[in-house]
């Protein structure tokens, strides 16, 4: 059994707007096991960022963790002070955020985030922190000389993005969080980033969580898969399995709505309906307005959790009914 880094139990997050409160992370139940690639897939919406940033304790102020732990190390981040948080952030668990790219100050070059990153968690030794700001940038297989030097503006998309996944590397982490790190990028870049990445995770054995909406990367790079919808994680398994056979209907019908992953063209389609609002979910399970296979509890009783072995979890009633088939 591979070691449990984090475990999130029943975790709920919700943002307080003028509407009224939205609950962006509903009961979601994970790991983040040693040495995995974890990856995290659901459509726009479906609560991802807010599930790292609530791991991070990064969340904007109109956020609250409503319920729920985030254990790490015996002790729970959700509940912990924030002096007590900062020994924790990008010394032992870093994240690269969403839309990153746009997250370097234009006005500073890249040595200066280096320093800065450093200052801001205590490490002062400028040179040490040049030199090894300069063998990150060389894993990355970016120039140091040159890119140190840089303006970010000078820099591309996937080199912005390969100077990021070094900042995050900085402090040794043993968990970096990467939120849609290739996202904004080029085909053949994604290609690289991704490769690069495994080759991180092999050589500095850390753990990695990647979020994305694109199932086809996840089947890419990760060990393990958590496929979100609606704020609640419905589905948790190693990705062979959960591509082989996958069992909540929205994972069945993520696979199939991507070329190339399984089957032909021809079966290929997009997933009906559209994603709930998020303000006024629907009653019952969240899916089921847009699920093929719903039947009579779908729309009354929300799904608990069902744990099949080999850590695979899923929430459905197809699952819970005896009637399943
Ligand atoms: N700052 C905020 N204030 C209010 N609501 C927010 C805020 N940030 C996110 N939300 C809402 O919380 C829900 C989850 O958003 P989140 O950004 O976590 O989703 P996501 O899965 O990361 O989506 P994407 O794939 O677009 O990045 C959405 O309904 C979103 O509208
Ligand atoms: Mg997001």
């Amino acid at each position: 059994m591979p070691e449990t880094l984090i475990a999130i139990d029943d975790l709920v997050v919700e943002y307080f707007t003028l509407r009224g409160p939205l609950r962006a992370v509903d009961s979601a139940s994970l790991t983040i096991n040693q040495g995995e690639i974890l990856g995290i897939v659901g459509e726009s919406g479906s609560g991802k960022s807010t599930l790292a940033q609530a791991v991070l304790r990064i969340l904007p102020p109109q956020a609250r963790i409503v319920r729920g732990s985030i254990t790490y190390r015996g002790r729970d981040l959700a509940k912990m002070s924030e002096g007590e948080l900062k020994k924790i952030r990008w010394k032992e668990i870093s994240m690269v955020p969403q839309a990153a790219l746009n997250a370097l100050n234009p006005t500073l070059r890249i040595r200066d985030h280096f320093i800065e990153t450093a200052k801001a968690h205590g490490v002062a030794d400028k040179r040490g922190v040049i030199e090894k700001a300069s063998e990150l940038l060389e894993q990355v297989r970016l120039d140091p000389k040159r890119v140190l030097s840089s303006y970010p503006h000078e820099l591309s998309g996937g080199m912005k993005q390969r100077v990021l996944i070094a900042l995050s590397l900085l402090l040794d982490p043993q968990i970096v969080i990467l939120d849609e790190p290739t996202t904004a990028l080029d085909v053949l870049t994604q290609r690289f980033i991704l490769d690069l990445l495994k080759e991180l995770k092999e050589r500095l054995g850390i753990t990695m969580v990647f979020i994305t909406h694109d199932i086809a990367v996840i089947a890419d790079i990760a060990d393990r898969v958590a496929v979100m919808y609606a704020g609640q994680v419905v589905e948790v398994g190693n990705v062979f399995d959960v591509f082989y056979e996958p069992l909540h209907p929205y994972t069945r019908l993520l696979i199939k709505s991507v070329p190339g992953l399984k089957g032909d063209i021809e079966d290929m389609r997009p997933i009906p309906g559209s994603p709930p609002d998020m303000f006024n979910p629907p009653e019952g399970c969240r899916f089921h307005p847009r699920c093929p296979w719903k039947f009579e509890p779908c729309d009354r009783f929300d799904p608990s959790l069902v744990k099949l072995g080999d850590g695979r979890i899923v929430s459905c009633h197809l699952y819970t009914d005896k009637r399943a088939g």
